[in-house]
């Protein structure tokens, strides 16, 4: 089969990323341009200005997506972009655009689901990787534990019942002062701190083992900080962190080990944002050699939003026959698995 070059867009939250992706593993071009710098300003991403900035930047991140990997439009063979979940006006821009090159191009459409991006994102650097493997998804605005069936094919086992992984992160860097994106803060932060020093809570849900929650950890950790305010006993907050991140870390790596052992998984990757932990990896990857299992992670590069894994999910659906439409809208509350 002649080589698939796909063009792929994301702009789902405060990323603006366009990507040249070959047959869906070799990534040509990867840029990202980050306005993380102007949301810490905030605390959080304001929807309205992530959408204003993703108009005044995707002109030029594509053409530098094409421009650094060689090639003009003319070599394309499809774009793909991603149309939900996410925040509506940031997903239109993205939408939009793509929408705009295929036609007037004349290129096949790929809508992708910005989590079967995440999960695609291990495809690039494992060559070897092909489905079945279990997954866990942990990103600032998801977390979920499925079974990648086959390529865009997922059995969903799990998922939070409240707060995201990253989320957590964010609001606990928040309240010990750490600023906005909190888990790079809470990783580096971390590896200067005692990790049981505090026991906060780990949550396991009885009735629906493979759920996730994180709310009641993330009070803990506020209802811990504010005691010690009143009582005037003093914050070490690298302990806190180190602390916090332990007890995420702990519920990632049982839940998801206890999915690879009830349905007999024998390889296991993570992706999204969170995935860069390296507390995480180690303790994931520590857990899987001692059963056995096959651990794969991207790159923190590749973990965190990006177009690249957009690109790789987009190849998979394009040799499947997945077309969209130039009605394509954006999804903001996409479910993994829909059309
Ligand atoms: O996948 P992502 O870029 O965006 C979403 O789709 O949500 O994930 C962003 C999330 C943020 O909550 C951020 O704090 C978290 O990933 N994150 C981390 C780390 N790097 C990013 N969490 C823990 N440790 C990290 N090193
Ligand atoms: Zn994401």
């Amino acid at each position: 089969m002649k080589d698939v070059k796909i063009l792929a867009i994301e702009s789902s939250c405060d990323e603006t990323a366009a990507a040249v992706v070959e047959n869906g593993r070799k990534v040509l071009s990867n840029v990202i341009s980050s306005q993380i710098a102007l949301h810490t300003l905030y605390g959080g991403v304001v929807p309205e200005i992530a959408s204003r900035k993703h108009i005044e930047k995707i002109n030029q991140v594509i053409r530098e997506a094409l421009d650094q990997a060689g090639v003009t439009l003319d070599e394309i063979d499809a774009v793909g972009v991603t149309y939900g979940p996410g925040l509506v006006g940031a997903l239109l821009v993205g939408v939009a655009e793509a929408k705009a090159i295929a036609y007037a191009r004349g290129l096949p459409l790929v809508g992708v689901h910005h989590i079967e991006g995440h999960v695609s994102a291990n495809y690039i650097e494992h060559p070897e990787l092909e489905p079945p493997f279990l997954c866990e998804i942990i990103s600032g605005g998801h977390t979920h534990l499925v079974i990648v069936k086959d390529y865009g094919e997922f059995e969903i086992l799990g998922r939070t019942r409240d707060d995201a992984a990253g989320e957590a992160f964010d609001k606990v860097a928040r309240a010990i002062g750490l600023g906005y994106p909190g888990g790079p803060k809470i990783d580096k932060l971390s590896k200067e701190g005692n990790p049981y020093a505090i026991p906060f809570p780990r949550a396991h849900i009885e009735e629906s083992p493979y759920d996730f929650s994180f709310s009641g950890l993330k009070s803990a950790v506020l209802n811990y900080l504010n005691k010690c305010r009143m009582t005037g006993k003093p914050i070490v907050e690298a302990d806190v962190a180190a602390s916090f991140q332990q007890a995420v870390v702990d519920v990632l790596v049982d839940t998801a080990l206890r999915g690879a052992e009830d349905f007999h998984m024998k390889k296991l990757a993570i992706a999204g944002g969170v995935a860069s932990n390296q507390t995480l990896r180690l303790a994931m990857e520590t857990a899987c050699r001692e059963r056995g299992i096959r651990f794969y992670h991207p790159s923190p590069i590749l973990c965190t939003d990006n177009a690249a894994m957009i690109g790789a999910a987009a190849y998979y659906e394009y040799i499947k026959g997945t077309r969209h439409g130039w009605d394509l809208n954006a999804v903001p509350n996409l479910k993994l698995g829909e059309r």
